[in-house]
């Protein structure tokens, strides 16, 4: 059976991680998440590392990351929501990988957000709605390069289900 990984893309709160451990048990593959790796590496959560080092010392994470997870195969990798719109990252998982970008409304987005009480830096701002849409302009043209799973009013079941049905159809 083919293990090469499966990646997922898109703005932050489209469920990359909730749909990839689903993925990952159907498919009996591991799962990973980029941001969880970080974490777990640096030491500090995000916030800090944006905080006290700055973003750019984030993406050099990121990179390293996505080199070291690009040698590995029978994966399904949450990537950070940008991780994928550097062009270094997207060539190296690109080239083991299966790469599916999942998409949302910035209404679904926010409430998404909202619920998961995660800490975002990018969207630590007086009014995140707009730094939503603004972002997703400014990253419009990059996530357009993947095939597009639109995720509004569907279960993270569905979601999966119809990645799968790409996946197996595709063999
Ligand atoms: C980011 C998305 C976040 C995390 C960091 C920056 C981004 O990951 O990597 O806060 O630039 O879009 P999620 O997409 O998993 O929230």
């Amino acid at each position: 059976m083919e293990k090469r990984n499966v990646v997922l893309t898109g703005f932050m709160g489209t469920g990359k991680s909730t749909v990839g451990r689903l993925l990952a048990v159907q498919l009996g593959f591991a799962f990973v998440d980029t941001d969880d790796l970080i974490v777990a590496r640096d030491g500090r959560s995000i916030a800090d590392i944006f905080r006290e080092d700055g973003e750019a010392v984030f993406r050099d994470w990121e990179a390293r990351i996505a080199q070291e997870l690009a040698g590995q195969s029978g994966l399904v990798i949450a990537t950070g929501g940008r991780l994928m719109l550097d062009e270094g990252n997207a060539s190296v998982l690109g080239e083991n990988g299966r790469v599916f970008c999942l998409t949302a409304a910035p209404k679904t987005i926010l409430a998404r957000l909202q619920d998961d009480g995660g800490k975002r830096p990018l969207l630590d701002v007086s009014e995140p709605a707009r730094e939503i849409e603004r972002l997703l302009e400014t990253r419009r043209k990059g996530y357009g390069r993947f095939l597009q799973i639109v995720t509004d009013h569907k279960t993270p079941d569905q979601i999966a289900g119809e990645i799968l049905q790409i996946i197996r159809g595709g063999d």
